[in-house]
């Protein structure tokens, strides 16, 4: 893997899954990569962090093969989406991507904790759900309490045994009656402790945090496919026409990874 933009960057060796032993240099300079840069034009609301998403689709824009984005990614995806998750202080998702997904707790040994600052907890997983139905993942909900266990951010409305069936399993956020306030959600995270958001998707969750304004960066491999059918995009809902900025470009193969900073180049 290697740097096309904005110059041309030495060989990266791909390594798809994190270990506890030294950080390979490739890996660092990764954390480097995604740390800085980009994402400075961002405009940040007050109240908040800084959210990202990161997102594999087929050159033709199709974010799922068979319904799930695994036969999408490639190697050096997966060392992206590591270092991602290690830069990150908490991973934010769709209960869409979840169940299909099958998400479970961060372990340690899948993320880099050297690209963390010393003695910081392992990110929990948030699932944004108004059923409160978690078929598919329910080993996000074995984290004992503290600071990486699930969070659930639902619903005034949410159907209330399942709302008591998760007590002492995940913290429970209501942001909204009848739907998840993702303003009020990504500030209440804030204010938990996390402030730093990565969101893994999916499509749904995605549109309603651009169309909120919330979302300030977009990490986007391109996978060499052309995948047809009736998959949906990176970002669903209601129209938009949000500009956005190379920060950086990557290739490894004929795999492209963008970084883009949402907003105009400054
Ligand atoms: N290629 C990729 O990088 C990638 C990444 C992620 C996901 N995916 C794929 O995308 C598909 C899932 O897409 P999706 O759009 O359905 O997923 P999603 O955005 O992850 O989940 C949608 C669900 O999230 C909950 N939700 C979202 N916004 C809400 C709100 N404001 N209030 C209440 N609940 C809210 C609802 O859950 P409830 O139904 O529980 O109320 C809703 O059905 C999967 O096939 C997955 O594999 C691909």
């Amino acid at each position: 893997m290697h740097q096309i933009y904005p110059v041309a960057g030495p060989d990266l060796e791909v390594v798809p899954r994190a270990s506890a032993g030294p950080l390979p240099d490739a890996v660092a300079r990764l954390g480097h990569l995604y740390r800085n840069g980009a994402a400075a034009n961002a405009v940040v609301q007050p109240g908040r962090g800084h959210l990202r998403a990161n997102m594999v689709a087929s050159a033709d824009g199709a974010v799922t093969l068979g319904g799930r984005s695994g036969g999408l990614s490639g190697p050096a995806d997966k060392m992206v989406f590591t270092v991602l998750r290690s830069l990150a202080d908490l991973i934010l998702v769709g209960a869409g991507t979840a169940r299909a997904e099958h998400y479970r707790p961060v372990q340690r040994d899948e993320i880099w904790l050297q690209l963390r600052p010393a003695g910081a907890p392992l990110p929990p997983v948030a699932v944004v759900t108004g059923t409160l139905d978690l078929t598919g993942c329910e080993r996000l909900l074995t984290v004992p309490p503290g600071p990486s266990q699930a969070i659930v951010i639902t619903t005034g409305a949410a159907p209330a045994d399942r709302k008591a069936a998760l007590a002492g399993r995940a913290r429970v956020i209501e942001a909204g009656e009848h739907a998840v306030d993702v303003t009020a959600a990504v500030i209440a995270l804030a204010d938990l402790g996390y402030p730093n958001i990565l969101t893994e998707g999916g499509p749904t969750l995605i549109g309603q945090l651009t169309a909120a304004g919330l979302l300030d960066e977009l990490c986007l491999t391109t996978s060499p496919l052309l995948a047809a059918g009736r998959a949906g995009r990176i970002v669903s809902g209601p129209p938009t026409a949000q500009p956005l900025s190379l920060g950086h470009a990557l290739v490894d193969g004929d795999f492209l990874l963008c970084r883009y900073a949402t907003g105009d180049r400054a």
